[in-house]
């Protein structure tokens, strides 16, 4: 047996469907709203919802074996942990914003971003010199306020800066959900990691086939 984290909400829908096209269905985990804990209807795999900047937790202290986790949460906490699959689910950016008629001074900037790391390793890579604003969400209000000069932020269908007056300044990289794997599972249940991958994949290619 195989436990899985399943990101709670939107993604976990999506990926819950890949799952069970993938032949891992659960028809309990369609039926009840308020239940965490589930088994598939083959009887190989233990589902749970989670919040989904909680997976890579639950994967890399041992709790999930496999956890299904946003690029975004695993480069923010860099958890030890592997990574078996890029999913393609949940695709976005994650980008600087501004105001559209910001201009860069080039001077030491205030970023206000639920990423603080990220944001961080961003600019160090060019040398600049910032000042982290740490928000938990309704990022895009912190440059209208002038809390902030640019936002960190991912931008999935470009709705909310639009409906903002925000535009993207740059993009710092492309995020989709990724299948990762507790590093002593993969390797004591190499063989149910390993098939679950590879079913994975293979609903993922019949999906764009
Ligand atoms: C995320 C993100 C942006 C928005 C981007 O916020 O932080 O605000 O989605 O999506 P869009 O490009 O399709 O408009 P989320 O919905 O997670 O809410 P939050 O403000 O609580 O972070």
């Amino acid at each position: 047996m195989v436990s899985i984290a399943l990101p709670k909400g939107r993604l976990g829908e999506k990926v819950y469907s890949l799952l069970k096209s993938a032949g891992y269905g659960c028809r309990e985990i369609e039926e009840k709203e308020r239940k965490l804990l589930f088994l598939s209807d083959n009887g190989k795999v233990s589902y749970f919802w989670v919040k989904p900047a909680d997976v890579a937790v639950y994967v890399e202290l041992g709790a999930a074996d496999m956890g299904i986790c946003g690029k975004d949460i695993i480069d923010e906490t860099e958890p030890d942990l592997y990574e078996l699959l890029d999913t393609g689910l949940g695709k976005c950016r994650m980008c600087v914003c501004a105001k559209e008629n910001f201009e860069d001074n080039e001077g030491r900037l205030k970023v206000a971003t639920k990423f603080p790391c990220i944001a961080k390793k961003y600019y160090e890579s060019m040398g600049r010199d910032i000042d982290i604003i740490k928000l938990n969400g309704s990022i895009e209000l912190a440059p209208l306020l002038g809390l902030s000069d640019v936002i960190v932020d991912i931008v999935e269908t470009g709705r909310t800066l639009r409906e903002n007056n925000l535009a993207v300044f740059a993009q710092i990289e492309d995020i989709s959900a990724r299948l990762v794997s507790n590093k002593s599972s993969y390797n004591f249940k190499y063989a149910e990691t390993e098939k679950i991958r590879l079913d994975l994949e293979d609903a993922l290619n019949d999906k764009t086939r």
